[in-house]
């Protein structure tokens, strides 16, 4: 049996474990919630079991379609095994439509199609507000060199693929979402962190209703009922 042992971290929304063996942790998803690098904070009641059960589904997804993740097994409603890695400290976004923070540099209307999927790189420090960056920044700073970057867009680009053509037979766009990558012990890149509405963007193909954490960034209401329609569509599954 597999022992949870203490705390190693706890991020905004999750913590993670450490367990007996060391090249598995444990995460365990809260339902604690912010916005703008924590400036707005906020609890969105289930979020935890909703991105949990939600992220796993994805997870297992992108594995069967042969892209490497962290993922391992689910324990509960909020807590998932998964292979212990060092994160590369890059955010990568990948976008098919504009909107956020793109559509605002830009001055784009929300929603404008864009003729192929985006890829964009930030430097994960929240300190610094998580700032965009070129290419030219990540290889000068030594962050990722060019192998890394293109086997990062390549895995970025697929997920995107597999999760945007499973959405839509659940009458949600897939808009865009943030990725994070890690390296486990033995060198390999596989994608870590989660896949939810508190990382992406999440639209009704029919209405455009926004059914993701732009509900609480942006004050819309109906937070919860969103995450749960979400999970309702993705995974079947409520929450009691
Ligand atoms: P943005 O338009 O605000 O740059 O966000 C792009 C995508 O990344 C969007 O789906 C939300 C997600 N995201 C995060 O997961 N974490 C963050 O801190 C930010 C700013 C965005």
């Amino acid at each position: 049996m597999l022992q949870k042992g203490e705390q190693l971290y706890e991020g905004k929304a999750k913590k993670v474990y450490a367990t007996d063996d060391a090249n598995l942790v444990i995460v365990d998803y809260k339902d604690d919630a912010t916005a703008f690098n924590g400036e707005k904070k906020g609890t969105i009641v289930g979020k935890g079991v909703v991105n949990n059960r939600m992220s796993n589904l994805f997870f297992e997804l992108i594995e069967q379609n042969g892209i490497p993740t962290h993922y391992v097994k689910t324990l509960s409603d909020r807590e998932t095994l998964v292979k212990k890695v060092t994160i590369i400290p890059l955010e990568v976004v990948v976008r098919n439509l504009a909107a956020g923070s793109m559509a605002k540099r830009l001055g784009l209307t929300e929603g404008m199609d864009l003729p192929r999927p985006l890829v964009e790189f930030y430097y994960k420090d929240d300190a610094l507000g998580d700032p965009l960056v070129t290419d030219d920044h990540v290889d000068v700073l030594g962050i990722a060199d060019a192998p890394t970057r293109e086997t990062l867009r390549r895995m970025a680009l697929g997920v995107n693929d597999v999760v945007k053509r499973f959405l839509i037979t659940r009458n949600v766009i897939l808009v865009d979402f943030k990725l994070e990558f890690g390296r486990t012990a033995d060198g390999q890149i596989v994608l870590a962190d989660e896949i939810s509405p508190d990382t992406c963007r999440f639209w009704d193909a029919t209405t455009k209703e926004k059914l993701d954490k732009d509900r609480f960034r942006r004050d819309l209401g109906n937070v919860e009922e969103a995450y749960a329609e979400m999970m309702k569509r993705v995974t079947g599954g409520t929450l009691q």
